[in-house]
């Protein structure tokens, strides 16, 4: 288990002397002044209710209030990113020396992680999950060297639909010495699930969450690092300073204001994932439709190159994953509204090998 100091010994050193972009709008809290510092437009032309002709506010305060809310910790716990995507670039960036250190991750996953070390000229570390694609610990605590800075679990799994076990995770914490992010995109599908109660007593757990998917903002771009006050610090001091536009801040808020009509919708779309994976698993091309903890499905098939494209030329795309390890012939299906759904299943009944 690692301490807070040895947890912040991780930051690269460039990164920890960096002296961030400051604007005056930072220091700003109060309303009715006159904002002759950061050159706009002093007009509102476009949208009477957003004033998009000023920057946001580079801490989107108003909005980490709400959400420290809803989730029950504090706002200086919370990042707010263009996207969790931006969260996992900026994690790399700050943890992971260019072509010294490495991030792990457990394949078949979501593809940003490597995408986002590639770029930031990081080594991946890929250990294949085990057949019931639970982690494999073994290997990993085999397979990972001083060097591997960052791991990544993805919980719920994008594409396997499992979440990992709390004690997993934990184990991964208690003995692995840097830093554990638990990307939760999908949680909101089965929030019992979550890690967020283990972020008080581990300083080195990072807690990814969305309202890309449960929330109907993918749009929107808005994404969550929940972490130790200090790694939040670190996060705020190299992202760009007005990463979330006002639009977005706006709708985040009307939405946090409807939580619980969200919550219903969500609970409509987990029974609808059932209901489909019912019908699934009665079509002949289908072999299994695994469990899944959110809301797509993967589901193997018999032949998936031919199966996708069959779902093409009728209108229906969903998301090959064949050449993924461990998902041979399977593609990976998102639960849509109740017709979607009905239309995917007629059109599945009539494929022919
Ligand atoms: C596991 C996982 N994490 C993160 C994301 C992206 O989230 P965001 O839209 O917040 O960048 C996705 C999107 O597909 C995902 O599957």
């Amino acid at each position: 288990m690692m301490t807070l100091s040895e947890t912040l010994e991780l930051v690269r050193p460039n990164i920890m002397r960096l002296k961030p972009y400051s604007s005056a709008r930072n220091e700003f809290t109060g309303g009715n002044a006159i904002l002759l510092d950061a050159n706009e437009n002093p007009y509102n032309l476009w949208n009477d209710d957003l004033t998009v002709n000023r920057y946001p506010d580079p801490l989107q305060r108003e909005a980490k209030l709400k959400i420290a809310k809803i989730k029950g910790i504090s706002p200086e716990q919370i990042f707010l990113g263009n996207g969790s995507d931006e969260a996992v670039d900026l994690l790399i960036r700050c943890f992971c020396e260019p072509l010294t250190d490495s991030i792990a991750i457990f394949s078949p996953t979501y593809g940003i992680y490597s995408v986002c070390a590639d770029v930031n000229n990081v080594q991946v570390k890929e250990f294949i999950l085990n057949n019931d694609f639970s982690i494999n610990l073994q290997q990993f605590f085999n397979g990972i060297s001083p060097s591997t800075k960052v791991v990544f679990i993805c919980s719920p799994n994008n594409p396997t639909g499992n979440a990992q076990p709390i004690g997993t995770i934990e184990q991964i914490l208690s003995k692995f010495r840097g830093i554990v992010v638990v990307d939760e995109a999908y949680i909101d599908f089965c929030p019992e699930k979550t890690s967020l109660s283990l972020l008080n007593r581990y300083p080195n757990l990072v807690v990814l969450q969305t309202f890309s998917k449960a929330w109907a903002m993918a749009g929107a771009r808005i994404g969550i690092a929940f972490a130790n006050p200090k790694i939040i610090a670190t996060l705020n001091k190299v992202k760009f300073p007005y990463n979330i536009g006002v639009p977005s801040l706006s709708v985040l808020s009307r939405a946090i204001e409807q939580y619980s009509n969200t919550k219903s919708l969500i609970s409509q779309i987990v029974s609808e994932r059932e209901l489909l994976r019912l019908r699934l698993q009665q079509l002949s091309c289908v072999k299994m439709v695994y469990p899944s903890d959110s809301n797509f499905l993967l589901v193997k098939t018999t032949d998936a190159n031919s199966v996708y494209n069959y779902l093409l030329n009728n209108g229906i795309v969903v998301r090959n994953r064949t050449h993924e390890p461990l998902c041979n012939n399977c593609l990976r299906i998102t639960v849509g509204k109740p017709y979607e759904n009905s239309k995917l299943i007629q059109i599945l009944n009539t494929y022919r090998p």
